[in-house]
């Protein structure tokens, strides 16, 4: 029977002989060799608008919210696990 590998890019992206402080957002770590958009001949095509939404989304969230902040501590956020895609199942804020 024949087998095959799926690579976890999300396990790549945090990889610490790769990345320092893998675990940690840093937002002006860059971008030189994490995976978040794929890699190669399957590179994800929709990358350059992708990065012009998430620049554009985030500019004017915070323009138009300054004051925007976590409404609980951090300590409380609940993350979903195991998912192709990581993230919060909510996140209650103020502003
Ligand atoms: C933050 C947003 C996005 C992320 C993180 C992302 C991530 C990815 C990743 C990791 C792949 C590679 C999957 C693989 O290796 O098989 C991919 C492929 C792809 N993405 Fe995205 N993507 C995003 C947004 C978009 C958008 C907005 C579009 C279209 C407008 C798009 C269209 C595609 C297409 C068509 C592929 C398949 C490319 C191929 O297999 O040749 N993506 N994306």
């Amino acid at each position: 029977m024949a087998r095959a590998s799926i690579p976890s890019t999300a396990a790549a992206n945090r990889d610490g002989a790769v990345f320092e402080r893998p675990d940690e957002l840093d937002i002006t770590r860059g971008t030189r060799d994490r995976l978040a958009f794929g890699h190669g001949r399957h590179l994800c095509l929709g990358s350059d608008i992708a990065r012009v939404e998430l620049e554009l989304t985030w500019t004017t969230l915070l323009r138009r919210l300054p004051a925007l902040r976590l409404a609980v501590p951090f300590e409380e956020l609940d993350y979903r696990q195991g998912g192709l895609v990581f993230g919060v199942r909510e996140l209650p804020v103020a502003w």
